[in-house]
């Protein structure tokens, strides 16, 4: 495994539709199907208290467009989209440019 970076400030986007990278640890956060522990700081009722970024509307819309009162099993697990960062050179090169 390798090691995750220190927690910092949120990273800028590269493009428009990108879904924010994690700029901190989330090694010990569990997300299973009875607990998900991104929510305990994401969540709407939460994110001030907590100082943290709410979980977007978007994320509370079926994959047809309709309205939910939960979050949308499409965006349950967070780290699909959300990666976190690790102290890690890259394994191979890249060239995209923002
Ligand atoms: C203990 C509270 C806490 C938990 C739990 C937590 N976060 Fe965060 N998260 C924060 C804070 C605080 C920030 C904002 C950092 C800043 O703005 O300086 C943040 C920022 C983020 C951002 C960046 C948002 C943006 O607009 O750039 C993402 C993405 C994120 N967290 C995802 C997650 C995911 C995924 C999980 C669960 C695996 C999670 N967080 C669990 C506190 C938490
Ligand atoms: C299927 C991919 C996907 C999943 C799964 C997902 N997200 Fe997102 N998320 C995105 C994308 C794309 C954006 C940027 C566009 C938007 O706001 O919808 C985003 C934006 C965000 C933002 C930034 C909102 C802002 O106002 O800047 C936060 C915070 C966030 N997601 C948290 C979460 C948390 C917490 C979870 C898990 C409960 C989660 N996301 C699951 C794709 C995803």
């Amino acid at each position: 495994m390798y090691k995750p970076i220190k927690d910092t400030k949120r990273i800028v986007r590269d493009y428009v539709q990108q879904p924010p990278l994690v700029p901190h640890d989330v090694s010990r956060y569990e997300i299973s199907k009875n607990f998900n522990k991104c929510m305990d700081c994401h969540s709407s009722s939460r994110y001030v208290e907590m100082n943290t970024t709410r979980v977007p509307v978007t994320h509370f819309k079926s994959r047809s467009g309709q309205e939910l009162s939960n979050l949308s099993p499409a965006r349950y697990f967070c780290t699909q989209c959300h990666v976190p960062q690790v102290d890690a050179k890259p394994l191979v090169g890249n060239t995209f440019k923002k």
